[in-house]
């Protein structure tokens, strides 16, 4: 009997044992591979051929702060162009599962102050960066100032160290609009004017990077950009205590919240779609003539906030409406539009998605992330 089992060496009765455990191991592990498709984030993004911007095929491009809300939709266009990515964020104001997933995106979880994370991005010497992190915004900078000047001050310098070294071809500064004009400039904001009067460490220390930015052009030649957003939104952006209005408006409606309103609502904001931001940004990371510039990125549009906030209720068919609340003290600009002028000169620039569709794409994706953005929005 035991012969029988037996043939040419092979020991059948532990062949048999083996394939029970083989077959044992196999269920084990489609188990966990069922499991890990479950944790496997969200994001995918599709397979395109680089038609528009073929320059960014195949380099290395570095996104700093690329886990954001700005960040994961740049990363995710620049790997779909066909870009090494590597993105170099904390995760400080961001989470693991909004990062694309895309066989051309590297993440690397580390902090822009610490040379040894910035020596592992810099060591594969990317051709382009984007700086995108920082400590954001205005009443998380009034908070925490220190912090805002570590990040946005000392941070910067670092990166920009780092990127004058190994002589990117182009480096990218994510300035803020609201952070450079202020109440003494004239409205819609031109480049050249630009304000010290400023209400928060926020526009203090972004204001500063574009020093930087420009200090590393003049003296080291490094060919820099400021890229000067207007009030981003669309998907991307978790709502939260520090976050803009436009993703705590959705947060709060789909939650069946009254919207709160800070001033008297009819106050304006020109609010841009992240898409033409990101369509900006990669024409200022090849563009020669942005070289050394200064340039605003917005919808060239105001908007009022008391009708944005309608249009969240009713996108969100949310019946608890508007209620008035405290004006913050920094607060102070009535009405925020900017010139798109020169980004239309400069960069052939020109916003695609109007105010009521991206507000539409941002309740879309509200609706799809459900789960993971009220597990994470914190207030
Ligand atoms: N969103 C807007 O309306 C707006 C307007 C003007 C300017 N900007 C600028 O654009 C950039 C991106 O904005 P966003 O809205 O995507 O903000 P965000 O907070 O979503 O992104 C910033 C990212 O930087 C990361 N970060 C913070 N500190 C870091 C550190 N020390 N090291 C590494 N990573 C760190 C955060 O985790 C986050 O993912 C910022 O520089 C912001 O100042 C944004």
């Amino acid at each position: 009997m035991e012969l029988e089992k037996r043939n040419m060496g092979v020991n059948i009765v532990d062949l048999e044992k083996d394939i029970s455990d083989t077959k044992q191991v196999l269920e084990l592990m489609k188990a966990q591979i069922a499991m890990l498709g479950e944790q496997i984030p969200l994001i995918e993004t599709e397979e395109q051929k680089p038609e528009e911007f073929p320059d960014y095929n195949e380099k290395k491009v570095l996104v700093t702060g690329g886990a954001g809300a700005i960040g994961t939709n740049l990363s995710k266009r620049l790997a779909e162009l066909g870009a090494k990515v590597t993105i170099l964020d904390n995760l400080s104001s961001a989470y693991e599962w909004n990062i694309p997933v895309h066989k051309n995106i590297k993440f690397v979880k580390g902090d822009i102050l610490n040379d040894e994370d910035l020596k592992r991005v810099f060591k594969e010497k990317p051709d382009y960066v984007f700086h995108l992190a920082a400590h954001f915004a205005n009443q998380n900078s009034v908070d925490s100032p220190e912090t805002d000047l570590m990040i946005n001050g000392i941070g910067i310098l670092k990166v920009l160290q780092y990127a004058n070294l190994v002589k990117v071809k182009r480096f990218v500064y994510s300035s803020s609009g609201c952070g450079v004009y202020g109440l003494d400039s004239k409205m819609p904001f031109e480049e050249h004017d630009i304000s010290i009067k400023l209400h928060t460490p926020y526009q203090v220390t972004k204001l500063l990077g574009e020093l930087y930015t420009n200090y590393f052009y003049n003296l080291y030649n490094l060919p820099i950009v400021n890229a000067r957003f207007f009030n981003v939104f669309g998907p991307g952006e978790v709502p939260g205590k520090y976050r803009n209005v436009i993703p705590n408006f959705f947060y709060w409606a789909m939650n069946g919240k009254s919207l709160p309103i800070t001033g008297t609502g009819e106050e304006t904001r020109d609010w841009t779609y992240v898409e033409d931001i990101v369509d900006g940004l990669l024409t200022m990371g090849l563009e020669e003539k942005a070289i050394g510039e200064s340039i605003n990125l917005g919808s060239g549009k105001e908007h009022k906030v008391i009708d944005m906030a309608a249009e969240v209720n009713r996108l969100t068919t949310n019946n608890a409406g508007m209620k008035q609340v405290g004006e913050r003290d920094w607060d102070v600009k009535k009405r925020l539009c900017s010139s798109i002028e020169k980004a239309r000169r400069i960069l052939g620039y020109e916003p695609k998605t109007t105010f009521e569709e991206g507000l539409k794409k941002v309740h879309d994706w509200f609706m799809e992330n459900k789960h993971n953005i009220n597990k994470n929005a914190e207030f």
